[in-house]
């Protein structure tokens, strides 16, 4: 088969490493893909939202599957078009997407199929969302309804904060047009956790659980990130928890998206709090996480292309997930400056061989004049093995600590909540 894979990012290096594995594979290709991805797979410019060039490529080079794996491209339809265009692909639809690409949608379900979530309101008008504000308790959270590359949530710990933030969204449309319509939800206190699915659209497989560390610097401080790093299993999520989560959240989603005749198809990512009232669910994704794809496929041990084509087929109900029982942690190497601006261009000196405990996923990366240099903020994404989560932690910081990069920072402490006890 040949496997297309849509984006430049480590999880999209970890996808065409774990798919490159593959016997049924032929070729690889990705776009755009990254320094690192074109050691394993051929790379064109051609950007993940460039529709039309994208199902050129495809047919030119007789793709078998897309793997559409990021939200923009997901909830822009890219799936429906290739679709249309008669090329298969993996990953939800522009309607199943809206998971992802809407709040209010998610919390609309969550209502109507009694699931766990955050009490709230939807706002699109200012005057009725500030008046709300002045009558609620804080701290609150203001979250823009469409994509905001992660960042359209706001925690804001009074009404002074709130009204500028609502401003920013709404009247200056700070997120563009994702903050046109703003969810204002209650605050949940408690630890996060990831929780991720494959789904066919009846049965949903848990793929494995992770947490990451979204602020930039140790000790999680400093502003709000992508993520810096990640580690799975998450320990936090026990088995019980997992099935309530499964029983109470998981299952009547796949129902709602049934029953609304957008059976939901690909990864399903959930964010969890998991409160002292069980697991609540803060927001769905509906594709992998980057970085925590970097921490759940070098653990899956099954062929990921069958698991695709699988999923399409609508075959889950009898498959059985298996993996490596070591745990797995990534340290994020980024661009010192990220998340704010940064300097591309600078060296960055991997070091050969790295151990066979580890594995080195390159994001944005460019070979310039044979030189390795950071073409964006995360740049390299340091997955290493171990027995425990501390191991792990160990052996990715032994790792990380022998590249050569001035112009990179990382933080010191994935891993922190899991190694504390
Ligand atoms: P979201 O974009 O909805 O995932 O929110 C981003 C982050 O904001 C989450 O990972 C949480 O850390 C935080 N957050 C979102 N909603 C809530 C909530 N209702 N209570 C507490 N924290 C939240
Ligand atoms: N690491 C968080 C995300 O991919 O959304």
């Amino acid at each position: 088969m040949k496997i297309l894979i849509t984006g430049s990012g480590g999880r999209e290096h970890a996808l065409a490493w774990k798919i490159k594995q593959s016997k049924q594979v032929t070729e690889i290709h990705c776009l755009p893909g990254n320094a690192g991805i074109e050691e394993i797979a051929t790379c064109a410019p051609i950007g993940m939202m460039e529709f039309d060039k994208i199902i050129a490529y495809a047919k030119e080079h007789n793709i078998d599957l897309v793997n559409v794996a990021s939200d923009d491209p997901l909830v822009g339809g890219l799936v429906d078009q290739l679709t249309e265009n008669g090329i298969a692909a993996f990953g939800p639809n522009k309607a199943a997407a809206q998971l992802e690409g809407s709040k209010k949608f998610t919390k609309e379900i969550c209502d109507q199929y009694n699931i766990p979530t955050a009490a709230y309101k939807v706002f699109t008008d200012f005057e009725e969302a500030k008046t709300y504000l002045e009558n609620t308790s804080y701290p609150t959270v203001i979250k823009a309804d469409g994509l905001a590359a992660g960042k359209g949530a706001i925690i804001v710990e009074n009404e002074v904060e709130a009204v500028k933030t609502l401003n920013e969204m709404m009247s200056n449309a700070k997120f563009g047009s994702a903050g046109n319509t703003v969810v204002i939800e209650d605050f949940l206190t408690g630890e996060e956790a990831s929780f991720f699915f494959l789904c066919d659209g009846e049965t949903a497989l848990p793929l494995g659980t992770a947490q990451d560390h979204k602020r930039a610097y140790d000790g999680d401080k400093g502003p709000n990130t992508g993520g810096m790093g990640a580690y799975s299993p998450a320990p936090i999520l026990s088995d019980a928890l997992q099935q309530e989560a499964i029983e109470k959240i998981i299952k009547p989603t796949l129902q709602a998206m049934k029953d609304m005749g957008h059976p939901f198809k690909g990864i399903l990512y959930a964010g969890l709090m998991l409160t002292e009232k069980g697991p609540f669910l803060i927001e769905y994704n509906v594709r992998f996480g980057d970085p925590e794809a970097q921490v759940i496929l070098p653990r899956l041990k099954n062929d990921f292309v069958d698991l695709m084509l699988k999923t399409n087929a609508g075959a889950l109900s009898n498959t059985a997930l298996e993996w490596d029982d070591r745990a797995a942690l990534t340290v994020i190497y980024a661009s010192k400056g990220y998340p704010d601006s940064y300097e591309k261009g600078s060296e960055v000196v991997i070091p050969e061989s790295p151990d066979d405990k580890t594995l080195i996923f390159q994001a944005s990366t460019k070979k310039q004049d044979g030189k390795l240099v950071n073409g964006g903020g995360r740049t390299l994404a340091i997955t290493a093995f171990g027995d425990t989560i501390k191991a792990a932690q160990e052996n990715a910081y032994t790792a990380t600590d022998k590249i050569n990069w001035d112009g990179g920072f990382y933080r010191r402490d994935i891993g922190w909540r899991a190694v504390k006890g």
